[in-house]
């Protein structure tokens, strides 16, 4: 008979009766009867189904959980598009100081204005990195970031009286999905524009759709494959000559910062991904934040408030813009996000923002170099900072996918990098691996990445069926993930009663 140790079940599993972390003491206050106070809520008709278990069962529990999940602390995580790169502590133990955890946004502004002079600060730094003269920090993560601006350029428009003419939005096939799904959220039609046999932007074919109609266009840069866009100020050039707006996601302003700013070859707007560029943990969703920087014509449509420091070297928060889109978000964003980001850029300081830069576009390309032959590469010229390698040559000769080299290298304590996306329409119907090492690796840890690819594309044609039924030291092996999607299971059979 199969032994299991209790600390790899359920904790309905180990539960029993009465089992208790704490014991409160006995009531010294008049009991009140809960359906009376309550009255007209619908209360549950017997107590939740909840595991009761010890102290020492519940830390085992939730320790072990957590050992078992994938971590930038713990593990190498090249996910490519989403930047995990090491936060360091310092972030998480000064954003803990009282003057952070106990502000509160209510605060007179008189008492605000060490926050107030941070946000203005890290505004003028995002502001200089962009080479735009306005930022605003509200937009809680980077699709907000391009709704906002998306919002900004329609108001700008709007003024000009142009908004009901200009109603399309041009955007490069080569684009984060954010982008197209951003400007049909914010009432925009939106053209899709094939790349050239580079990948880039094909200059002919753009001024063939700009027109007077045409309100902006939305292009990554570098594209989600993992190239820089060598005509930007020509497609700015384009775009301006009919009225339109260039808006540039920087989300993957790590491969650029410090050595280019967008504003200087006619970028109007952009937003940045702090929680990728900036070190702010990011992950199942946030929290993060997606500021906005903006050229001077479309400074009046921002959110409100506006940071701002007053001749006399006093900070307060500016509400009265008539032209502004209004708020976009609670107070001041995701303020701790802003504040790690803060940290994290005040020790860089800005040779050290443009090192990160470089050591980003380095990294990615010695894993292009080293890994040249061995897997297929979707572009092999000089890359940003990452890399997008295909599952070509081991799908033809091994019948082996992205997914499944991705799922092998769990095996390995590596955390797959993004697969299938930028999508097969792009790379030539291949299933893509994206993989984005950051700045923050060593060497070493390169290394081992490069050894483990080889290792496993060895695999695929010794011994095929390890890789296809991949990964096999997780509690659970390979996962059905169509009907995860697809027909979830998201209740606990022993809950029901
Ligand atoms: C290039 C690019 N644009 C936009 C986004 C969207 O950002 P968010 O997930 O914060 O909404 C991402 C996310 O990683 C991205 O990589």
């Amino acid at each position: 008979m199969a032994i299991t140790n209790p600390t790899d079940k359920l904790l309905f599993e180990v539960s029993a009766d009465g089992r208790r972390c704490l014991r409160l003491p006995a009531l010294d206050v008049p009991k009140v009867d809960v359906k009376q106070a309550l009255k007209g809520v619908k209360l549950r008709a017997k107590p939740a189904p909840l595991p009761e278990v010890g102290e020492l069962d519940l830390v085992r529990h939730f320790t072990n959980l957590g050992k078992k999940n994938f971590s930038t602390d713990r593990n190498f995580y090249p996910l490519g598009s989403c930047t995990m790169k090491y936060n360091p502590k310092i972030n998480v133990t000064l954003l803990s100081l009282p003057g952070f955890t106990k502000a509160h946004p209510h605060l007179p502004e008189a008492d605000l204005q060490g926050h107030i002079e941070l946000m203005v600060t890290l505004e003028n730094w995002l502001s200089e990195i962009s080479g735009l003269p306005a930022v605003t920090l509200q937009p809680a993560a980077g699709a907000q970031g391009e709704m906002t601006g998306l919002m900004v350029i329609k108001a700008y428009f709007d003024k000009k009286g142009e908004s009901k003419t200009r109603r399309k939005v041009i955007i490069p096939d080569n684009a984060h999905g954010t982008n197209p799904a951003t400007a049909a959220l914010a009432g925009f039609e939106t053209v899709t524009l094939k790349g050239n046999a580079e990948g880039n932007v094909d200059l002919n074919l753009l001024r063939s759709l700009v027109g007077p109609d045409t309100a902006a266009m939305m292009i990554t840069n570098p594209s989600t494959l993992g190239i820089l866009e060598p005509n930007m100020a020509e497609i700015a050039k384009i775009l301006h000559a009919a009225g339109a707006q260039l808006y540039m996601d920087g989300a993957n302003m790590n491969a650029i910062q410090g050595m280019v700013r967008p504003g200087d070859y006619g970028v109007d707007c952009m937003h940045f991904n702090l929680h990728k560029t900036y070190s702010v943990p990011h992950g199942s969703g946030g929290p993060g934040a997606g500021p906005i920087a903006v050229a001077s014509h479309l400074e009046p449509f921002l959110p409100t408030p506006r940071p701002v420091r007053n001749a006399d070297g006093s900070y307060s928060l500016d509400t009265k813009r008539p032209d502004t889109i209004g708020k976009v978000r609670s107070f001041f964003g995701n303020y701790g996000a802003l504040v790690m980001a803060y940290i994290y850029m005040s020790q860089l300081g800005r040779e050290g923002v443009r090192r990160n830069g470089e050591n980003a576009v380095l990294n990615a390309n010695y894993l292009r170099a080293r890994l040249r032959g061995v897997y297929h590469i979707q572009n092999d010229k000089a890359c940003a900072h990452e890399v997008v390698f295909t599952d070509k040559k081991q799908h033809t000769e091994n019948d082996i996918t992205a997914l499944d080299i991705a799922k092998r290298m769990i095996d390995y304590n590596i955390h797959p990098m993004t697969i299938y996306f930028p999508l097969p329409a792009v790379t030539g119907g291949d299933g893509a691996m994206m993989v984005e090492p950051t700045e923050t690796e060593s060497k070493e840890t390169l290394d081992y990445f490069v050894e483990v690819m080889k290792k496993i594309a060895q695999e695929c044609k010794e011994n095929p069926e390890l890789v296809k039924n991949a990964p096999h030291t997780t509690p659970v092996s390979r996962v059905d993930e169509k009907s995860a999607t697809t027909n979830p299971q998201l209740y606990c059979p022993m809950c029901i009663a």
